[in-house]
């Protein structure tokens, strides 16, 4: 038996824009997780069923998304399953063409379509169960490039930060197609992450957002811009240990967002009801629309704040301190 798990994340700053190449923060949240347990079958029904049809032995059961199923019968499926992808993409990336008889078990306790990574959780706890469980594991940079391919199903086009920021579980700055970069946290500071419980796709708001910018490229690109120095402002308080100052660049960035169409009146309320509890500053996480907001707090906020956002309809908080 081998398992692993990856954690959930948020985007500080920077998302949607991030697609167009400018630079994000986010960073792993741990107090959610996907789990994977990879159990190999007995060493008799092994050398029985490693011919053709071995994927039909291959079982995946997810219980929180009432999957269980064969990989033979979900690669049979019209649709790529991600979780298919998954499995083949590992495969390949260890220069195998079929897997033993064996059972991946997968938990999570990040909530789906919201905001937090949960897909790209799940691939890459599932990634190195199964790699961990062949005995040949793989890099971190393998991996993260493993999960990008299965993102692009859940996505279409995404830039690649999911999956970076919950392989490494590090606060990562990102920018599409360049080297990762860790960065550093001067002072930690803690952040209320309230869910909306509204499922979003981050596929329809990213290509909602692509066809506002097919229209009006030169405004789109002005929003674009202004979030990206918002990023690189919001990097050098962070690193500086002036987390502080951070509230006001997330009303700012909230309010861009906004103006592309991917905020909610569910998103709007809990970041108001947020910033009028005392918060620093409030802002959507992620792809939008629905999902998770987050709320920068002292400490002595952390209970007024939680308490504002129950009130103002969440469906469920975190408490999470970036450090
Ligand atoms: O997976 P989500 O909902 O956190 O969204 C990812 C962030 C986006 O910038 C909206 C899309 C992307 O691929 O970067």
């Amino acid at each position: 038996m081998t398992s692993a798990s990856a954690p959930g994340k948020i985007i500080l700053f920077g998302e949607h824009a991030v697609v167009y190449g400018q630079p994000a923060l986010a960073v792993p949240v741990t107090q959610v997780q996907a789990h994977v347990q990879a159990d190999l079958a007995a060493d008799s029904e092994t050398d029985q069923r490693m011919g053709d049809g071995w994927a039909d032995s291959v079982r995946i059961v997810a219980p929180d998304i009432g999957l269980d199923s064969s990989l033979g019968r979900l690669l049979a499926e019209r649709t790529t399953h991600p979780l298919a992808a998954v499995m083949m993409g590992t495969l390949q990336a260890l220069g195998l063409s079929a897997l033993p008889p064996l059972t991946a078990r997968i938990t999570s306790s990040i909530p789906v379509a919201s905001g937090l990574g949960s897909g790209a959780a799940v691939s890459v706890a599932l990634i190195r169960a199964l790699a961990d469980m062949l005995g040949k594991p793989l890099s971190d940079e393998q991996v993260s490039a493993i999960a990008f391919e299965v993102e692009k199903l859940h996505h279409g086009t995404p830039s690649g930060i999911d999956n970076t920021v919950v392989t490494y579980a590090r606060p990562v700055y990102f920018v599409k197609g360049q080297p990762i970069e860790i960065f550093r946290v001067g002072a930690p500071f803690t952040v209320v992450i309230g869910d909306t419980g509204i499922a979003a796709s981050t596929r329809e708001s990213v290509g909602d957002v692509r066809k506002l910018w097919e229209a009006d490229k030169p405004k789109m690109e002005r929003l674009f811009a202004a979030i990206g120095s918002i990023v690189r402002t919001a990097r050098q308080a962070i690193e500086g240990g002036h987390p502080e100052w951070l509230g006001p660049l997330m009303d700012e960035n909230h309010a861009l967002l906004r103006e592309m169409s991917v905020s909610s009146p569910e998103l709007d309320r809990l970041t108001d009801a947020a910033r009028r509890s005392g918060a620093l500053g409030a802002k959507l996480s992620g792809g939008g629309r629905g999902g998770n907001m987050i709320a920068l707090v002292r400490q002595d906020q952390v209970r007024s704040v939680t308490y504002a956002l129950m009130e103002a309809g969440a469906k469920r908080t975190i408490v999470t301190e970036i450090s």
